[in-house]
């Protein structure tokens, strides 16, 4: 992984402004959660904030935009079905090397397109990969529903990969899914319907995110750490060894599980949830790039970074930085 970067939308919503549209209070939302305020990408398209994102990405590798040679852009919020983000992206970087496709996998995308990066390097398919992963989630956020508007945030964040000898990079990958368990976290697409019917009508209660979040809950709390434990097992890791857990933004409580399960130190597992909320698929990324801004990750450390959420999905990757 040879270069980060993200996209924090301007507009701060907070929980103060919350408690001003919902019946909600601050107390309820940090003690359940964790969250104070959320981004909002308010007149702005996914590729918008997902492109200074990517370039970000590519200044801090060093790469120019003829380098790369595949793009995965991850978004459950894409702006159109065809051409998809990736597509628009490379066209706007100027990636002309590049072929481009997208994953849909909710808040698990980044370590699921991370995964497909690696198989596409060590193949030798491919030298150097950009991983987009990009949200607005505001358009699909009802603002009148208390159980999701107060945890769900946009954002954008990108990393690229690119092949070399060494110690560094991805040493094991573990990717899940249960699809039994999906309607628990539903964005419709278009609706079913008679296609020669003159009433066409999008119900516009289907345009809207809804989440089970107890039934979410019960599943991370057996994925998560079942994630954590089949990629230190893959690398004959001992958890002790591993310097950061970074997990997927969505609540607090689910970090402290994973926090007393393995009897961490809290200083090990990185958090930002207090500033961006549950951004979906650029949660991990946007912990990503922070960390590494702050000087957090040192050459030679090992952290787990772990996605959960819509389809169901979940999975983690282990990476020597
Ligand atoms: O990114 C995908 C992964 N997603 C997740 O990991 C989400 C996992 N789930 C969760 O984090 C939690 O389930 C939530 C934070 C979403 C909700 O917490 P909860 O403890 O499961 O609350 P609940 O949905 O069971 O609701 C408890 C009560 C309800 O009231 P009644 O029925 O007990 O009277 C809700 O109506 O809290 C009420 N409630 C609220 N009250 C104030 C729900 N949302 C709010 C709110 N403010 N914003």
């Amino acid at each position: 992984m040879i270069g980060t970067g993200s996209y924090q939308p301007e507009t701060c919503l907070t929980n103060q402004m919350l408690e001003g549209m919902v019946e909600t209070s601050d107390e309820w939302i940090v003690q359940r959660t964790g969250i104070k305020e959320r981004r909002i990408a308010i007149g702005k398209s996914t590729a918008e904030i997902a492109l200074p994102a990517a370039q970000r990405a590519l200044e801090d590798s060093g790469k120019s935009p003829e380098e790369i040679d595949l793009i995965i852009a991850c978004t459950a919020t894409p702006d159109s079905y065809t051409p998809s983000l990736s597509c628009v992206l490379q066209g706007k970087l100027g990636a002309k090397n590049a072929f481009a496709f997208d994953v849909i996998a909710a808040c698990s995308g980044f370590v699921y397109a991370a995964d497909i990066a690696d198989s596409y390097i060590k193949c030798g398919k491919a030298k150097t990969v950009l991983v987009v992963c990009a949200e607005v989630l505001s358009r699909i956020i009802d603002y009148t529903d208390r159980s999701t508007c107060c945890i769900f945030g946009d954002g954008a964040a990108a990393a690229v990969f690119e092949a070399r000898e060494g110690e560094e990079g991805i040493l094991s990958t573990y990717m899940r899914s249960d699809g039994s368990k999906g309607e628990a976290l539903l964005a419709k697409a278009l609706p079913v319907e008679d296609p020669f019917s003159s009433d066409r009508e999008y119900p516009s209660s289907d345009r809207f995110l809804k989440m089970d979040g107890k039934e979410v809950y019960r599943f991370t709390a057996k994925a998560v750490p079942q994630a954590i434990d089949e990629v230190i097992k893959q690398a004959g890791v001992d958890i002790s060894e591993v310097d950061w857990i970074v997990p997927h933004q969505a609540n607090t409580r689910i970090i402290d599980m994973v926090i007393r399960r393995y009897g961490l130190e809290r200083e090990k597992v990185f958090v930002n949830l207090p500033y961006y909320g549950n951004t979906s698929s650029a949660s991990v990324p946007l912990c990503l790039d922070d960390m590494r801004r702050q000087g957090l990750l040192k050459k030679g450390q090992l952290a787990i970074f772990v996605g959960f959420g819509g389809g169901l999905t979940y999975g983690s990757i282990l990476i020597r930085i």
